[in-house]
């Protein structure tokens, strides 16, 4: 226990020390501690005195109720959450600013309030003008919803306790205060005590909350990290903002899986559902040079998305590696073994590799489908057989020594792309497509050419 009514927490993992350390116990990051008034309300509650303890009751024998749940009538988010939001539960929902989070979530109350539900959204960041404004946009229950403005703590939980709403938004937990703390909003001490707060009166009046909460690009902000523990839920909200998909992915989630994700549009009048992503984004793609098709997986469903790349040469060192929608240092590891393996050299050349569509894919069996269109961007050929109509498409991933791994769920990958009539897929071993062991093998097939040329050149 300190001893005085403040406690050190760590900006970058929440851990809390008694005293100031130069590096964070928790995590190991130097200079993170940051000294907060000691939460009152949401500390650690202390053991009770002179408490007889509990008798523990066997798991088979607890009362569990199938749980009702609260449709939020969107379907993409519907599934994320699992079917829909559990009474009583905290969802808190992270995004950077601009991609559609009050959008979302005030849609969801219009839906909710259509149904028949008691709503409440509470706003920090906008006057209930605004509110109105954007809500006008929306389908027609959204005007239905009350609302607040307000970032008092103090005021929203009173107003929570008296309207006792089936869901309430809070948007955003940045911008309320509380006034014991004398951090300013949206400090981690000051983020940390209103979600303790919020969750404990969602659990008492069974109120369920969308917490909303903003992240930096780098997803570093003080705020979502650490209070990814205190609630049930955390939904990420992502895709560049200028660009038109964004995908909402459960990070997690105590009633139901995180492999979900859904895949939403910003339109004129709010987000709407893709439900035909991959309809779109093949009917997109080429058979230019340097264009592959994906098939990866959103969570359980399977979405065929365009790798697109472009090798020039380049006038610096180190040359550029320029990525979008895929993770850089995959993409390091991807160019090394293409370089190491493949045969394709890049020291010199500037590579940009693009997801088209804004869609960002975080899965090794994308590994392939980039390999393949950095090779063919740098060969200047379009892959597949010279004869083919369709766009090739691949998945799997690449290991360091060149062989080409199984990734999950090969079989509903390739129905996908049969589905979009997609005539040849490059699979690794075992997967029943174009299988390919190694990347050589891959880039035999989707390079055909190049394989002639090169067996030339071994012959000569
Ligand atoms: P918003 O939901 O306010 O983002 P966040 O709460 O995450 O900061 O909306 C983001 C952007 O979406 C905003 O710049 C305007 C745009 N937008 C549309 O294109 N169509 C719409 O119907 C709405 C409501 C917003
Ligand atoms: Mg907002």
């Amino acid at each position: 226990m300190a001893r005085s009514g403040t406690v050190h927490v760590c900006s970058a993992c929440g851990h809390e020390e008694p005293r100031w350390h130069g590096r964070c116990p928790g995590c190991g990051e130097w200079n993170s501690l940051v000294e907060e008034a000691r939460a009152g309300s949401s500390g650690r509650s202390p053991a009770r005195a002179g408490g007889a303890g509990l008798k523990p009751i066997p798991l088979a024998d607890v009362h569990a109720p199938e749980l009702a749940r609260l449709l939020t009538g969107i379907g993409e988010l519907d599934r994320v959450l699992g079917g829909g939001i559990v009474p009583g539960s905290v969802v808190l929902i992270g995004g950077a600013p601009g991609i559609g989070k009050s959008t979302l979530t005030n849609m969801a109350l219009g839906n909710l309030a259509s149904a028949g539900h008691r709503t409440l959204y509470v706003s920090g960041e906008e006057s209930t003008a605004q509110v109105r404004l954007r809500a006008a946009r929306l389908p027609a229950g959204a005007l239905t919803v009350p609302a607040i403005a307000e970032t008092d703590l103090e005021t929203v939980i009173a107003t929570l306790e008296r309207e006792r709403p089936d869901v309430c938004v809070i948007d955003s937990v940045q911008t309320l205060d509380a006034r014991e703390l004398s951090g300013a909003p949206g400090s981690v001490g000051q983020v940390r005590e209103v979600a303790g707060r919020i969750v404990a009166v969602a659990k008492r009046e069974r109120i369920a909350v969308l917490l909303v909460g903003h992240v930096t690009k780098e997803g570093a902000l003080a705020g979502p990290r650490v209070l990814e523990h205190l609630v049930d839920c955390v939904l990420a909200f992502e895709g560049e903002r200028e660009r038109t998909y964004r995908t909402v992915r459960a990070i997690k989630n105590r009633f139901g899986s995180t492999n979900e994700a859904g895949v939403f549009e910003m339109r004129q009048d709010g987000l709407v559902e893709v439900l035909d992503a991959s309809a779109r984004f093949v009917d997109a793609a080429t058979r230019a040079p340097g264009s592959v098709v994906l098939a990866a997986m959103e969570g359980t469903r399977p979405l065929l998305v365009e790798v697109q790349a472009l090798v020039t040469p380049s006038e610096l060192v180190p040359p550029r590696r320029v990525v979008n929608g895929f993770d850089r240092n995959r993409l390091a590891l991807v160019l090394a073994v293409l370089t190491r393996h493949g045969g394709v050299p890049l020291a010199s050349s500037d590579v940009f590799v693009n997801v088209v569509g804004g869609v960002r894919v975080d899965e090794p069996g994308a590994d392939l489908a980039v390999a393949l269109a950095v090779a063919s961007a740098a060969r200047g050929a379009p892959l597949g057989p010279p004869e083919a109509s369709t766009p090739l498409a691949a998945f799997g991933e690449l290991g360091l020594t060149g062989e080409l791994r199984w990734v999950g769920h090969p079989e509903r990958r390739l129905a996908e792309a049969r589905k979009f009539g997609l005539e040849t897929v490059i699979a690794p071993a075992g997967s029943d497509g174009h299988d390919a062991a190694t990347l050589r093998d891959a880039l035999t097939v989707a390079l055909p050419q190049l394989a002639v040329r090169q067996r030339a050149r071994v012959a000569a």
